[in-house]
């Protein structure tokens, strides 16, 4: 059995005072060469005609969900698209991070995976061939704007219509994410990016854009993804670019691939948070104003969430776990529905976090038409004052929290580093849906990363199709209980560039090979069984799960 290892997570615990320490694969990656055909693709995709995979269906079917429900997959321009210098598309900051000693794993390059950029109608009849009704992909800024602002790029904006029409044109509804860590690296240079306020207007101008050239065929936007995780991992740690962080925090945060030069764990994150915050209400506000009253679409943002059980009930470990969430999650939620960042966060930060003018405020209120969860796992919580110790301030370290997998010896979900926890999916959309009135919801990502190994064979993910099956029933329950729900995507359609783990880990229901072919794994089989058959089945399979 192949480990299940999502290092990155594991790394973002990192982050919080866990040790993690990553092992640089030395396998060298081949690099990719040939392109793959229509009619290569012709071939995998009639594979996935073997419906006896689950003669007693899959636990779960499309008949279990309300009607219009959308089920999709995701590809995201930063770790699929390829073509990284093509048609005058400039650097974002994950292709010069990539390149650093030691930042993607493996030595892949964004440019080298999946080349979703020539194959994007073979990706759109992937999708289509398994019975989903939406696509979740995203737009490089770094395409449409290669020196950030400015003059657009037109050959960006043919490509894009080309991309949107061939999805209408399958009945495919779009959900279009703008920013998925990878702005131009050009604004990193001239401004410092996030950490400056220029970035708020270069940001709504290019929304703007997008807006204006593509909402006439695209009804859901997504502003930024994950956004909170990066202001962490980017400006707390050197996880992610830009790898800021303070020097000396390094001692206690076990990375491998160097001292950060420059940056302040302790103020950067909220900053940039900030920014981010502002970034995404103006994007709203323009949307809104111009273009919602004719395009009739919605707006949200996606959040990287990651359950927090506590890990037992003392009072300290529940509001430990509580914490957690709010640096999490509430640092981006609440300001939006409640008029300022959580108690917790105010108590705890400090002046290091900033204020809302009046003005602000307005225009980030109620800035949501819905929120996208990404969510994947779930660790123990427990208190900590580890922090008290420290001479240096971090976002991590405010937490005033630390996280284990195990209670009592026992893992709290199945794999090495990060944990399936069917569970956590409704515990998470449950508290969304009282702590935010039940606000609509997207699961915007779900998905399971198997570490690669050339010696098995890829196809037979078994581990992600129990994955599914049981994410996919947890969410089920958690609508018949009234949670307002109105989609789900899976991480992710191909395999792809998985920031710091590059190539080694594969997340795609389909694998792709070095000639970029696409194969469809057992996943795959798997969604295209529940998809096309409606009856729901009490299997076995439900319940012998993981
Ligand atoms: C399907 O159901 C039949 C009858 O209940 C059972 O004998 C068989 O083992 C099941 N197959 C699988 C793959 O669960
Ligand atoms: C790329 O930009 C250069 C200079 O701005 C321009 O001359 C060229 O036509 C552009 N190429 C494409 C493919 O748009
Ligand atoms: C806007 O969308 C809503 C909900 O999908 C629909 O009921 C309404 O008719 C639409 N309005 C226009 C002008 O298209
Ligand atoms: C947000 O706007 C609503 C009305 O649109 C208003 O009732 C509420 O007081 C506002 N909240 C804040 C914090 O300004
Ligand atoms: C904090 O600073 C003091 C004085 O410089 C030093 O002795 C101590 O080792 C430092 N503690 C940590 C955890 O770095
Ligand atoms: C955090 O918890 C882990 C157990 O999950 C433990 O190994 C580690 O020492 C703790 N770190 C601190 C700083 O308390
Ligand atoms: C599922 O339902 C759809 C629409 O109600 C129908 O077209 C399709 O034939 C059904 N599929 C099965 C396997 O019953």
């Amino acid at each position: 059995m192949a480990p299940v290892l999502l290092t990155i997570f594991a790394c973002a615990l990192a982050a919080q005072l866990l040790q993690c320490s990553i092992a640089p694969s030395t396998a060298a990656r081949t690099p990719s060469s040939a392109a793959s055909s229509l009619s290569t693709y012709s071939s995998q995709f009639h594979q996935l005609s073997a419906d006896s995979l689950f003669p007693n269906g899959t636990g779960v079917t499309r008949g279990d969900f309300p009607e219009g429900f959308l089920f999709g997959a995701i590809t995201s321009s930063m770790k699929h698209e390829g073509a990284e210098y093509r048609d005058n598309k400039s650097e974002n900051i994950w292709d010069s991070y990539a390149r650093k000693d030691g930042a993607s794993l493996d030595g892949a390059l964004p440019g080298e995976c999946a080349n979703n950029y020539d194959f994007y109608k073979m990706d759109h009849r992937l999708l289509t061939g398994l019975g989903m009704n939406s696509y979740r992909f995203s737009i490089a800024w770094s395409r449409l704007f290669p020196d950030g602002s400015g003059e657009v790029n037109e050959v960006a904006i043919a490509h894009y219509n080309d991309v949107i029409n061939d999805i209408i044109s399958l009945g495919l509804i779009p959900m279009v994410t703008l920013w998925t860590q990878d702005h131009p690296q050009i604004l990193e240079d001239r401004y410092g990016g996030a950490l400056s306020d220029t970035f708020i207007s270069d940001f709504a101008n290019y929304a703007e854009t997008c807006f204006k050239v593509f909402g006439d065929r695209v009804k859901y936007w997504i502003t930024f993804d994950e956004l909170n995780d990066w202001a962490g991992l980017g400006y707390a740690t050197m996880q992610n670019p830009p790898g800021r962080c303070t020097s000396n925090i390094m001692g206690q945060f076990n990375y491998n691939y160097g001292q950060c030069p420059q940056g302040n764990s302790g103020t950067e994150p909220y900053q940039v948070g900030h920014h981010l915050l502002l970034a995404h209400a103006e994007a709203v506000d323009v949307y809104r104003t111009k273009y919602q009253p004719t395009q009739n679409g919605s707006i949200g943002f996606a959040l990287w969430f990651r359950w927090s059980e506590p890990l037992t009930d003392s009072a300290e470990d529940i509001m430990a776990a509580q914490r957690a969430t709010d640096f999490l999650v509430g640092w981006f939620m609440d300001p939006i529905f409640f008029g300022d960042y959580p108690k917790s966060m105010r108590e705890l930060v400090g002046d290091r976090l900033p204020s809302f003018t009046d003005e602000e405020l307005q225009k980030i209120n109620g800035s949501l038409d819905f929120v996208g969860i990404n969510i994947q796992t779930a660790l123990y919580t427990f208190d900590t004052n580890f922090y008290l110790t420290q001479n240096e301030t971090c976002y991590y370290l405010d937490w005033q929290a630390n996280v284990t997998g195990y209670r009592d010896g026992i893992a709290i979900g199945v794999g090495d580093h990060d944990y399936a926890v069917p569970w956590s999916l409704k515990t998470t959309v449950e508290y969304m849906k009282d702590r935010y009135s039940n606000f609509p919801m997207y699961i915007t990502q779900t998905g399971w990363g198997i570490e690669y190994d050339e010696s098995e064979d890829t196809l037979e993910d078994d581990q992600r199709v129990e994955y599914f099956e049981t994410y996919y029933t947890e969410l089920v329950e958690a609508i018949r209980e009234g949670a307002n729900v109105k989609g789900v995507y899976a991480w992710s359609l191909l395999d792809g560039f998985e920031f710091n783990l590059g190539l080694q880990v594969r997340v795609g229901i389909f694998y792709v090979d070095d000639d970029y072919n696409r194969h469809a794994r057992k996943s795959a089989l798997w969604f295209k069984e529940m998809l096309f058959s409606n009856s729901t089945t009490s299997s076995a399979a439900t319940t012998a799960l993981l």
